[in-house]
């Protein structure tokens, strides 16, 4: 059959009206690429309730990472029994972790302003608060990886002495596993920092603002040790057993940092 009169407008304009129809379809994915992203402006905690004089703020956000790395090496101490498929009830308690804490926390807890006091108290519950939040967790038979180790316990007890204090921790590093350990702007650069060459392994940090209030900014270097290669380590980009990218890091390397921000009065 030969084609319809007109059959050329008729072609024409469903095709031009296809090609706008796809046009704006290209422009309504690229607004809903913008669903999901963070809001703009602003940031997350806004109610400070522990604060700290300013000549504080260093002293006390260091004695908040100095005791969350201490708790992670309580933790790593342990790592061999709480990955122990033969084992069931593992004995670690909240209990039996805050006096194995505690122990090595004595610098630490001499010398407390009146002001640094209910913050310790509130970092100590909440140390102990997340290993008791992870019994069921740790005490599963019959399985080795339980996903509990140190940074996970930090993390957590992060969050509970936020929820208390308003003090803000996280754990960023070069490549975080944990998404509330995307660095902010201010982790970003401390990062680069810590990982550069050269970079002496030193703790550092600043006063900064986060929303409407001044902080103390602390960063705390975290190196490797031997055990953290199997996740950390070489070869680059080889999974791990857990199925990240390895990092290709090597024994003594900075992975990442704690980051603590302490709001001070004035
Ligand atoms: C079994 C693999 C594994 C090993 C071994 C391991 N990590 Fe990780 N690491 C992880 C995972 C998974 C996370 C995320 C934990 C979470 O927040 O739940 C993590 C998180 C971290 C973070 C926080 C940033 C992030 O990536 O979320 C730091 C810092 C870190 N690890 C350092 C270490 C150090 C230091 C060691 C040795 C003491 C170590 N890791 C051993 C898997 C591992």
């Amino acid at each position: 059959m030969r084609s319809q009169p007109h059959g050329e407008d008729h072609t024409m304009r469903p095709m031009s009206r296809g090609l706008l129809a796809g046009l704006a379809a290209v422009a309504s994915v690229t607004v809903q690429a913008e669903i999901g992203d963070a809001a703009r402006g602003g940031q997350p905690e806004s109610l400070f309730i522990d604060k700290v004089p300013t000549a504080q703020g260093q002293a006390t956000a260091e004695l908040i990472a100095k005791a969350l790395a201490k708790g992670r090496l309580v933790i790593f101490g342990h790592m061999g029994k709480l990955t122990d498929p033969k084992l069931g009830d593992k004995g670690f308690t909240g209990d039996y972790f805050m006096a194995h804490w505690k122990a090595t926390l004595e610098p630490e807890l001499m010398g407390l302003t009146p002001e640094q006091k209910p913050i310790l108290e509130k970092l100590l519950w909440a140390g102990k608060q997340s290993i008791d939040n992870n019994q069921d967790r740790l005490n599963v038979k019959g399985v080795g990886w339980k996903n509990f180790l140190p940074a996970k316990w930090a993390r957590e007890t992060g969050d509970l002495l936020n929820t208390r204090t308003g003090i803000v921790t996280r754990q960023p590093s070069r490549a975080y596993r944990h998404p509330a350990n995307r660095p902010d702007e201010l982790d970003r650069k401390a990062l680069v920092r810590a990982t550069s060459a050269g970079f002496g392994g030193r703790p550092f940090g600043e006063f900064a603002m986060m929303g409407k209030q001044k902080v103390y900014r602390y960063y705390e270097p975290v190196p490797l040790m031997k055990p953290c290669l199997a996740c950390h380590g070489e070869p680059k980009g080889e999974r791990d057993i857990l199925g990240y990218e390895k990092d290709g890091l090597k024994e003594g390397d900075v992975f990442g940092l704690i980051s603590v921000a302490v709001p001070v009065t004035d």
